[in-house]
């Protein structure tokens, strides 16, 4: 498997790639725009208060397989957060979602960064990736449900730098929760 920065030419293979694994969102598709857009993105950026965003698609014989990525906010330099992360479901079982993972809190490390951060949901179809990050060390924190959801969201954390990191809840006010957009509700 070849892990690299996601190119433009590889953009609609990732796109619909995240949407199969992410069909209840929307915000990969945008996000993976900006992503190879390096810069000119701004607008996707400004709105939510990103730094930058970056994208990986991971290959085998020419075909997109893996993506991940990670969103830097202007307001908290020194943590990242993981978004958009998964495999086809044909190459699932062979260890490439967990070489993945690792790979990708290695480039974290190696970037200084002290905490890394993800939020899923407590849905079955997210538990395998739940056990990966418990594996890891990963530590939760349970969000209340969404207006509108009937499912708890949660917040995993890891420390990088050898320390504990600071909880979500602690450090999150004002800061938007990575690409969770809070459903409207009908009135
Ligand atoms: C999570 C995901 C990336 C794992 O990828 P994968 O390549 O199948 O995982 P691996 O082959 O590296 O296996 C990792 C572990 O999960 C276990 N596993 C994999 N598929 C499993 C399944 N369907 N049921 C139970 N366990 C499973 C493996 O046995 C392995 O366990 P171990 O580390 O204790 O040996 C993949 O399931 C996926 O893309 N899911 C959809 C998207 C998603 O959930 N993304 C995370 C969003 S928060």
């Amino acid at each position: 498997m070849d892990i690299h920065a996601l190119t433009k030419e590889e953009l609609p293979e990732a796109q619909a790639l995240a949407a199969s694994l992410f069909p209840w969102e929307d915000e990969h598709q945008d996000a993976l725009v900006a992503a190879v857009s390096h810069g000119q993105s701004g607008g996707f950026l400004a709105a939510r208060g990103l730094s930058e965003v970056r994208a990986w698609a991971a290959k085998e014989e020419e075909r997109v397989i893996g993506l991940l990525s990670l969103y830097d906010y202007g307001q908290t330099p020194d943590e990242t957060w993981l978004a958009w992360y998964g495999v086809s479901t044909e190459v699932r079982g062979r260890g490439l979602g967990c070489q993945l993972l690792d790979w990708v809190i290695a480039t974290a490390k190696r970037e200084r960064k002290a905490v890394l951060r993800l939020w899923t949901t407590v849905e079955e179809e997210y538990a395998v990736a739940l056990r990966l990050y418990a594996q890891r060390g990963f530590r939760p924190e349970l969000q209340p449900a969404l207006p509108g959801e009937d499912w708890e969201t949660v917040v995993l954390s890891l420390g990088l730098d050898g320390k504990v990191p600071t909880s979500w809840s602690a450090r999150s006010k004002g800061i938007p929760l990575c690409g969770r957009i809070v459903p409207a509700v009908a009135a």
